[in-house]
């Protein structure tokens, strides 16, 4: 039998050791190091680090002061780069795109700034757009993250956050096999907390671990220490891949113990989710070990590590702490004769994903073409986001789907020496592409001239023709030649507005003429088809109805709804059954024809997911009307105050879901258009449900475009309704994006107290919402109706993102995609405490057949 499993173990650790990524692979960065050492091999791994000079495009080179240079300081951290300029600056390290990785960065102050007496540093890493770790010790640091690369470059970003200038010693990039640690996926990155070999004396590291993983030691004088010098196996595709050398040390109960505490430990971030993972060998089969795992509430029974092989348990899902304490315990059952022991165990933590990222392939190009100029502009991290740091002379589609493309690029005057590149193509949403100013020379890529001119704007400086037949004689004399020149001199704009809103609003739709500017549908006879789907239905052309068929529809107006902007909203039934609203204008109505105008040119310009969508309207003599689709939960306003029919409250995580997908609507409003449209009315009132309770934006008789980024956008009409206006709007008439963004605050606080905007007596929801706060207690804001039955950050994270909203000053509210993200986070933390609550079993990873866990019986 052991010579069977000696003879196994050695077979599959070569099989193993053949695949796995050598140093070769290793990306080794000395940060601070003088290129000309660059290559330099460590000693003690005898892994080549460079220098920092090519992955980065600013910060200063630094060495650690002499007297904190002690001997058998690892020389990696010797030399650092630091940043004291630009609040955020990044490195962009080469990747394979899908591939898996683990990046280590670490940091070592060593008073390199001369100053004994400086306060502790600290500032956030970001991995792309993803917050990763905060560095708080200026002594020593290190952050670790393991994640799947979603592009050829992987953008590893510092930020000031005010607590003194960030710099970093080392980052190595090491890949995984495909197989390691299933959990992280392109969706899913972790951060690592802990990862410990029990026993051993030492940190392991490359070359025991193919991956040049740290495995820390960790001692504690109620353990007791074992190891062993017997091999030990490897299964293959085995999800962790520990290292022989760690699962030969362990550690067990001291003296007749049996119980072994590995672990009680503080998330140093209370808001983190964390997962653990153990790892066992058995290496003293006298007798039988047998035991039970507990990870808090969670519970597996009666678990025995495999003799000699490797086995691993893991806790289920993403767990928090209310405290902030683990524990692991480890039980011995009645039958065991031997005390439990461990090898090793990680701990991570998950880092939460924004959706919003630059597409892949864009980025990609973006980063071949800043290495093939060696364009020196503030290009760092993603291209597109954060919104703040979007490179300059980039312009994204303003989608609020994931997949935002670039969609122009202006180089010009940028210095750019050499030909035209085919990279420019790659970027096969641009729109415009200006190059003028450059000394570039060598013919336009055919791939260029051939794009269409309706839909691209090409700016380059050029002497001869470039495009045959495509450029005109007549301007080849100039310095500037402008392919698809029609388009370029009156119909700028046009083109723009008409780019943006119809091409990315309607991209389903086939039948798009670009010379065709959006415009009031002209009355016309004959009425389109309508899919009996009310999601495709603004795939139709809007259908004109005589006010015959409205009365048919409606049963004669049989059942009021409602009452909007302009008049009263019937429930109605088409030919074929789709239901719908219809909103008539009123003879008394305000309103009058330029909102009823307004409504349907802005419905007809943009559609979304989360603005209603209109199905036809009516202009008959005197009668408007309007016709969408039902809506059939009615306003969140209803749902907030119990209207009759309403006897559900909602809960906390549908309330954030609603308002996110509001949200989204009004950032695609402010956004999705190159023109921003203001909806100026935004209101509970005017967030609709459908029957699954999916918000939509309604009501767009008030909304508003700007003509042009000159235009001032002075309103002499207040607008808007009371309790929602925007103070500054008010004095001002000044008409912004940001005013919707003080509407929506107004909603949010509605949304998280359940109070309407005004009380009388008691003043405006801001003011009460701000002395509430004042008390520090949250649960003082919360509806009461939620009963309590909410994660306490996700409602702090959302009264503190509405109560940016509803700034007095524009300038200081977040923009609608700020809104959007913040509101996530808040719905990321309500989710957790909705899975910890249905959550409680553990899942072992392999190798034994015990192991299926039940929640603890506690
Ligand atoms: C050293 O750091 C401290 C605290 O950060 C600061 O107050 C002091 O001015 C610094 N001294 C020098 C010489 O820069
Ligand atoms: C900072 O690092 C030093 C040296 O590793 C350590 O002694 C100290 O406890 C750390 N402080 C914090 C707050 O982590
Ligand atoms: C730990 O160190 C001691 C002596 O310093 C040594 O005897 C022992 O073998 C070491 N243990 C391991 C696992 O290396
Ligand atoms: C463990 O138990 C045995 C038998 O009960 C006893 O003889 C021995 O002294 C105990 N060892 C320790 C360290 O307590
Ligand atoms: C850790 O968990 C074990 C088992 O549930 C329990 O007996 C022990 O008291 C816990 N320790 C702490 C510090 O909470
Ligand atoms: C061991 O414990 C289990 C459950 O706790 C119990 O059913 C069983 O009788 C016990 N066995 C012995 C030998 O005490
Ligand atoms: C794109 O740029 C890279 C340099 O970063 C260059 O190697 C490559 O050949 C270019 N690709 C094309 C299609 O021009
Ligand atoms: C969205 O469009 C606005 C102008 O309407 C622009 O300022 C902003 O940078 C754009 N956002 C992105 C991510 O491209
Ligand atoms: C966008 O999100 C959808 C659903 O979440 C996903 O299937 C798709 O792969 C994502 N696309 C990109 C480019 O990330
Ligand atoms: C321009 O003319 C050259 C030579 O006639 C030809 O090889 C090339 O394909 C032409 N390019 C375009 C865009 O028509």
């Amino acid at each position: 039998m052991a010579l069977f499993l000696l003879f196994a173990a050695s077979v599959l650790l070569a099989a193993t050791a053949h695949h796995v990524p050598g140093q070769e692979d290793f990306l080794s960065i000395d940060c601070g190091l003088d290129a000309a050492f660059s290559g330099r091999m460590d000693t003690y791994t005898d892994i080549p680090y460079e220098s920092d000079d090519p992955y980065v495009d600013g910060g200063e080179n630094h060495e650690i002061s002499t007297d904190q240079q002690e001997s058998g300081l690892e020389a990696d951290l010797l030399t650092l780069r630091s940043f004291p300029t630009g609040t955020r600056n990044c490195y962009a390290l080469p990747a394979q795109s899908g591939a898996k990785y683990l990046l280590r960065m670490q940091f070592l102050h060593g008073h390199y700034d001369g100053n004994k007496s400086s306060s502790p540093v600290q500032f956030d890493l970001y991995l792309g757009t993803n917050y990763w770790d905060t560095v708080q010790n200026g002594s020593y640091w290190w952050s670790e993250a393991v994640f799947a690369a979603w592009a050829s470059w992987v953008p590893v970003c510092l930020l000031n956050t005010g607590r003194g200038t960030p710099f970093v010693n080392t980052l190595e990039l090491r890949q995984l096999e495909d197989s390691l640690y299933p959990d992280v996926t392109a969706d899913l990155s972790m951060s690592t907390f802990e990862r410990i070999n029990l026993g051993a004396n030492t940190t392991t590291r490359y070359p025991d671990d193919p991956y040049d993983r740290f495995w820390w030691r960790r001692a504690s004088s109620s353990w007791a220490y074992l190891s062993t010098q017997s091999p030990i196996v490897q299964l293959e595709h085995d999800s962790f891949d520990v290292p022989v050398s760690v699962l030969q040390t362990a550690v067990t109960a001291v003296g007749n113990g049996t119980m072994l505490n590995i672990l009680t430990w503080e998330g140093y971030k209370a808001s983190l989710m964390f997962k653990v993972f153990l790892h066992f060998a058995d290496f003293q089969k006298s007798q039988l070990r047998q035991f039970d795992v507990y990870f808090n509430d969670q519970r597996l029974d009666n678990y025995s590590p495999t003799y000699l092989t490797a086995s691993s348990v893991q806790s289920s899902g993403w767990s928090k702490s209310p405290d902030g304490m683990y524990n692991v315990t480890l039980a011995a059952n009645n039958v065991s004769v031997l005390p439990p022991m461990m090898s090793a165990y990680e701990i991570y933590s998950l880092i939460p994903h924004h959706t919003q990222r630059t597409f892949s392939k864009d980025f990609d190009t973006m980063m071949s073409i800043k290495h093939e100029y060696g364009v020196i502009k503030n290009w760092m991290g993603d291209p597109c986001f954060p919104v703040q740091y979007a490179w300059s002379g980039v312009k994204c589609s303003n989608t609020t789907d994931n997949i935002t493309r670039i969609i122009s690029l202006d180089l010009s005057n940028s210095n750019l020496h050499g030909v035209i590149s085919d990279n420019f193509t790659l970027l096969t949403e641009l729109r415009f592409l200006d190059l003028s100013g450059n000394s570039m020379n060598g013919p336009i890529p055919d791939s260029l001239c051939k794009k269409n001119a309706n839909t691209f704007i090409f700016r380059y400086d050029s002497d001869k023709d470039m495009c045959n037949g495509t450029t005109s004689s007549s301007l080849s004399k100039k310095k500037t030649t402008i392919i698809s020149i029609a388009v370029v001199v009156p119909m700028v704009i046009v083109v723009a507005l008409v780019l943006s809103c119809l091409i990315w609003g309607r991209k389903r739709k086939p039948k798009i003429s670009t010379h065709d500017p959006p415009r009031v549908p002209e009355p016309r006879s004959a009425p389109a088809s309508i899919k009996q789907n009310g999601d495709h239905l603004h795939n139709t052309e809007n259908r004109r109805f005589t006010y015959k068929e409205l009365e048919n529809i409606t049963s004669k107006f049989k059942q009021s709804i409602g009452q909007g902007g302009f008049g009263l909203v019937y429930y109605g039934r088409l030919e074929d059954d789709t239901e719908v609203a219809v909103k008539m204008r009123s003879e008394s109505s305000s309103h009058g024809l330029d909102e009823f105008l307004a409504e349907v040119n802005s419905l007809t310009k943009v559609h979304h997911r989360n603005l209603v969508s209109l199905v036809g309207y009516c202009w008959e003599k005197t009668h408007l009307a309007l016709i969408y689709e039902y809506m059939a939960r009615g306003s969140l306003c209803d749902q907030l105050r119990g209207k009759i029919g309403v006897n559900e409250t909602l809960s906390w995580g549908t309330r954030v879901r609603i308002v996110i997908e509001s949200a989204q609507g009004l950032d695609y409003l402010h956004k999705g258009c190159s023109l921003p449209i203001i909806h100026r009315d935004v209101k509970t009132n005017n967030i609709l449900l459908d029957q699954n309770l999916r918000a939509k934006i309604a009501d767009f008789g008030l909304c508003k475009t700007y003509l042009n980024d000159m235009q001032t956008h002075i309103s002499t009409n207040a607008a808007g309704s009371a309790g929602y206006m925007d103070p500054e709007y008010y004095h001002t008439g000044w008409l912004t994006e940001s005013s919707d963004v003080y509407s929506f605050g107004v909603v949010l606080l509605e949304v998280a107290t359940g109070e309407p905007p005004m009380l009388p007596g008691h003043g405006h929801i801001t003011q009460r919402v701000k002395q509430k706060i004042a008390t520090g207690k949250i649960n003082m804001v919360a509806d009461p109706n939620l009963g309590g039955a909410y994660d306490i950050n996700s409602m702090w994270k959302f009264v503190d993102t509405a109560m940016a909203c509803t700034e007095d000053a524009a300038i200081r509210r977040p923009t609608m995609a700020i809104v959007v993200m913040q509101l996530k986070e808040s719905l990321v933390l309500e989710e957790s405490r909705e899975d910890i609550r249905v959550w409680g079993s553990f899942t072992s990873t392999k190798g034994d057949p015990l192991s299926t866990f039940g929640p603890s019986a506690r």
